[in-house]
C-alpha cells in the first residue's frame, strides 16, 4: 500500500466495515507507522479491491477503533492483524488466505511468534480455518468492536534449523 491507494481503501472500507467506521487518517496513520504491513489487491485494471492493514502490538491490547495509533508499543511481543477486506465481487478466490500468508511469513521474518487479531462480522470461522483459536485467559477491551467480536491468536512454528 503507498499513499495513493489511502483513498481508494478508505472508499472500500467504508462501504464493507459499515458498522465498523475508521477515519482516513486512521488508515494513514497505520501505513506511516508500519508501512511493511499494509497491502493492497489490484484487479487487472489496476483497481484497488481489497486491502489489509496490520502491525506489531502487544498482547492483551487491542487498538481502539477509529484511534490512531501514533507509533507502536516498546513491549511489540505479538503480530496484529488489524483488519483485511476484499471487495464483495472479488471473494472466494483465496485473496484473503494468500493475505494471511503473507502476514504471516513477514511475521515470522520479523521474529514474531503469534500472530492475533480481533474477528469481526462473524468471520470467525473464516480464521479458525486458518489457524487461529480464541484467546481465552485474557481480558481484553473490544467494546468498540460489537458483540460478536472475538480475540484470536495464531501461534507460528519456529523456523527449522538449516
Ligand atoms: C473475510 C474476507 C476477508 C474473506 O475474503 P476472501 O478473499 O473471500 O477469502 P478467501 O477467498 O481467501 O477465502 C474464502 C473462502 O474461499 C475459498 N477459496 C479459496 N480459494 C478459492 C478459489 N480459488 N476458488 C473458490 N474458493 C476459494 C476458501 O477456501 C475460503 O473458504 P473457507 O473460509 O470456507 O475456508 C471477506 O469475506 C471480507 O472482506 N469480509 C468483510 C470484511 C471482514 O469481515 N474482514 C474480516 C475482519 S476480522
Amino acid at each position: 500500500m503507498t499513499v495513493a491507494d489511502l483513498a481508494p481503501a478508505f472508499t472500500l472500507a467504508c462501504a464493507i466495515h459499515i458498522d465498523f467506521f475508521e477515519a482516513l487518517e486512521v488508515m494513514a496513520d497505520k501505513l506511516a507507522v508500519y508501512p511493511a504491513g499494509c497491502l493492497t489487491l489490484a484487479a487487472p485494471d489496476g483497481e484497488l479491491t481489497g486491502y489489509a492493514v496490520s502491525h506489531p502490538y502487544a498482547r492483551g491490547r487491542v487498538p481502539k477503533l477509529n484511534h490512531l495509533l501514533g507509533g507502536l508499543p516498546a513491549n511489540a511481543d505479538i503480530y496484529y492483524i488489524h483488519d483485511i477486506a476484499i471487495d464483495a465481487a472479488a471473494r472466494g478466490k483465496g485473496h484473503a488466505e494468500m493475505a494471511v500468508d503473507l502476514l504471516a511469513a513477514h511475521a515470522r521474518h520479523a521474529g514474531f511468534r503469534e500472530m492475533r487479531l480481533l474477528s469481526v462480522n462473524n468471520s470467525g470461522a473464516f480464521w479458525r480455518r486458518r489457524g487461529f483459536s480464541p484467546v481465552l485467559n485474557e481480558q481484553v477491551d473490544v467494546a468498540s468492536y460489537g458483540s460478536d467480536a472475538t480475540y484470536m491468536r495464531r501461534f507460528f512454528k519456529p523456523f527449522a534449523p538449516t
